[in-house]
């Protein structure tokens, strides 16, 4: 098993350049099979996520072109194949397969998705969507048959803003009959990200980016070009690493709006941040002030950015917390963070997280739990004294594009080992 060898304390300085967004790139590639022609998506990420999504496609008879971080999907002969439980559990996003299919052929054969074990994860807000579009769904277990003889808009209220939802909903409402209205939608980049590309391919949808989405089913989507919008997770992860590490380190290719918060909680620490249209200039400063965090959906301070904040929040002076709204289970990485020297409790049943700092940090064997728990150890071992080794690192190539190869760019002593 690969593992990621760290030796901590060098400063970074240069350009990172910020890859596509995973969590648009991994709806988009889905909601390709939506179009009955050929579509083409640019700035997709080169992550493992992307490569479980094409084996979907292609499995299901899509013809699938990928050259550098562009892909072309042409799902005219697209059959509906059932996708496999091995298939379904590769990934969370998966579960774009199940608004896309029943869009298209009115019925799905699949199973429940994976992803990053932080909390239970349902998907009971989706299929309740489905169900109100006219959908019978057999569940048995974690297989799901899904059937719509006709599927049909609806008025749709969702308890909790889902990103997964509400995309979800948008594409089984793009070729659905009539108008379908979702209240309480996710407002996230990505979403207007998706919402843009179905709208180019002659879809019907207003509202994306605001908390009601209203679709207009139509018959036929034609072909299109698209980006995938910069990765606001993996800009605030280096914009994180700078504030610990940077000596004139320049993040770039990002949109600074949608890391708003992060950004005030650094700054609030005492970080000096230049920012510009689409890059920020960090440096690290000695002194940096304890920041409390709480996570919220989109606009709020992002969940994905909590646990990469948590090691930050070990080298400020003072307590700070971490309330973790939207997840049960996203504090796996302060165990590892603890094996390095970070002092911490948890409380409130996992939701609450006290940070002790400042902690000096040492180099040790940790395990990357998820993704961003592994980019959260992975900045440890950044700032730490000595030599880190992370096991389980398949969590954080599944989101990163290039990670070691970037932070190698900038000065950091970071290798893959077998
Ligand atoms: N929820 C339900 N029922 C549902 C759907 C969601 O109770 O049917 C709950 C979840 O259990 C969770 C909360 O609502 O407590 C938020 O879930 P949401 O549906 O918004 O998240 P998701 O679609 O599963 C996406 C991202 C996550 C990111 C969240 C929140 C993808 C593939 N995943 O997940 O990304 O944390 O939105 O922003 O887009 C990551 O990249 O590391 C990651 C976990």
């Amino acid at each position: 098993m690969p593992k990621i060898k760290i030796d901590g304390g060098h400063k970074l300085s240069g350009v990172i350049n910020i890859s596509g967004a995973k969590n648009s790139a991994v709806a988009l590639i889905p909601a390709s099979i939506l179009c009955d022609e050929e579509v083409n998506l640019n700035n997709v990420p080169n992550i493992s996520d992307v490569d479980a999504l094409e084996s979907i496609l292609i499995h299901l008879n899509a013809e699938v072109r990928r050259t550098g971080e562009s892909i072309s999907v042409n799902c005219k002969n697209v059959i509906n194949n059932k996708i496999t439980e091995d298939m379904s559990v590769k990934l969370r996003a998966s579960y774009y397969f199940m608004g896309a299919l029943l869009s298209k052929f009115k019925k799905v054969d699949m199973y429940f998705p994976g992803g990053c074990s932080i909390g239970s994860r349902p998907i009971n807000l989706h299929l309740d969507g489905f169900k109100l579009m006219g959908a019978n769904i057999m569940e048995d277990g974690n297989h799901f048959i899904m059937e719509a003889p006709i599927l049909h808009g609806a008025n749709i209220d969702l308890n909790f803003p889902s990103v997964g939802a509400t995309i979800n909903l948008m594409l089984a409402a793009s070729k659905a009959d009539g108008e379908t209205i979702i209240n309480n939608a996710a407002k996230e980049p990505e979403i207007v990200n998706v919402a843009d590309f179905l709208n180019k391919m002659g879809a019907h949808i207003i509202g994306a980016g605001t908390n009601r989405i209203i679709i207009n089913g139509v018959k036929y989507l034609h072909s299109a070009d698209h980006e995938v919008i910069s990765d606001r997770i993996e800009a605030g992860t280096y914009l994180i690493i700078g504030a610990l590490l940077g000596k004139n380190l320049v993040i770039n290719n990002l949109n600074p709006e949608y890391i708003t918060p992060l950004i005030n909680k650094l700054k609030l620490s005492g970080i000096a941040l230049e920012v510009s249209e689409n890059s920020i200039l960090v440096n690290t400063v000695s002194k940096k002030k304890c920041v409390n965090i709480r996570t919220e959906a989109y606009p709020g301070f992002a969940t994905d950015l909590q646990q990469p904040m948590a090691t930050y929040l070990t080298q400020c002076d003072g307590i700070s917390t971490i309330n973790e709204t939207i997840y049960e289970n996203r504090f796996q990485n302060l165990p590892e963070l603890g094996k390095m020297g970070a002092e911490y409790e948890i409380k409130n049943n996992n939701r609450r997280a006290i940070i002790y700092g400042k902690r000096k940090l040492h180099g040790n064997e940790v395990i990357a739990t998820d993704l961003r728990g592994g980019a959260s150890v992975l900045i440890a071992a950044l700032i730490a004294s000595g030599t880190t080794y992370i096991d389980q690192v398949h969590h954080i190539l599944r989101g990163y594009e290039g990670i070691i190869d970037k932070l190698r760019s900038v000065g950091a002593k970071i290798e893959i080992i077998e």
